[in-house]
């Protein structure tokens, strides 16, 4: 696992922005997972303005996002569909068609996550996944207890994420309690995973699931795993890890950070 810390949230969005530019400039037929929440907003936001300046090209990118609510249609503005829509999808030269996500409002849920895992197998796998962190320890929804091995699947949503999230919802208490999510094998399962924390409420699980025991009580922690795996955070966030100095000389040291200093 790689550490990367950048001294402000936007230095750490912008970079994990150009890292996904660069891969997909490295290889333009590119299989994207993808995240919603309030860490990505920046990151779509750099994507597309660097889209807009012909600095990387969305035309043969196929994507896939990690979850969607249980019963909110397309339309509905909390629905993650509509996320990204909004804030990458609508604003890059991506072919709508390409992009993925779980139909929330599936009526056979155990279909709709099978289908979610086979379209993802039939592409030929993800080549990089962006994934953030809940409060929780999540990605994607896995909340605490999810197996290492989960594929997509419907979570019941911890309370712990239901008061992270239900803040966006008009009465708050319309939160759906359900959502599909890719599981913590399927997320596993990306050639490369790149992880954005910023902010100094998740310095806590941020050095938890990056220095503590693997734990399926905190799904994160399953990235210790993986082979290729990036974690980017702010110096907020990187406020409780342990071998904070160690990170910042590989990475001011190591050559192969050299054009991302
Ligand atoms: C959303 C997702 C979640 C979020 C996490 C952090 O697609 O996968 O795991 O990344 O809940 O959310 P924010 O960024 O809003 O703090």
């Amino acid at each position: 696992m790689d550490v990367i810390i950048r001294p402000t949230a936007a230095e750490a969005e912008e970079l994990t922005a150009r890292m996904i530019a660069d891969a997909i400039n490295a290889k333009p037929e590119f299989r994207l997972g993808l995240a919603t929440g309030a860490t990505m907003e920046n990151v779509y936001a750099n994507l597309s303005k660097m889209n807009k300046a012909g600095k990387v090209d969305f035309s043969q990118v196929r994507t896939w996002n990690l979850d969607e609510y249980v019963g909110l249609p397309p339309e509905h503005d909390q629905s993650y569909r509509y996320y990204m829509n909004k804030n990458l999808f609508n604003n890059i030269n991506i072919d709508i068609r390409n992009t993925h996500l779980p139909d929330g409002m599936a009526a056979d849920e155990v279909a709709e996550a099978e289908r979610y895992d086979d379209s993802i197998e039939e592409a030929g796998g993800i080549d990089l996944w962006l994934v953030g962190i809940g409060c929780s320890g999540h990605v994607g929804f896995n909340d605490p207890g999810t197996s290492f091995s989960s594929r997509t699947h419907v979570a019941y949503l911890t309370n712990t994420t239901y008061e992270q999230n239900k803040i966006y919802f008009n009465p708050p208490e319309s939160m759906p309690r359900r959502a599909f999510t890719a599981g913590v094998g399927t997320v596993l399962d990306a050639k490369k995973v790149v992880q954005l924390i910023t902010g100094k409420r998740k310095a806590g699980i941020a050095a938890a699931a990056i220095e503590g025991p693997m734990t399926a009580m905190i799904s994160s922690s399953a990235l210790q795993l993986h082979p290729d795996t990036v974690v980017i955070l702010d110096a907020e966030a990187a406020a409780q890890l342990k071998l904070r100095d160690f990170y910042d000389e590989v990475f001011m040291n190591d050559p192969k950070w050299e054009a991302y200093r």
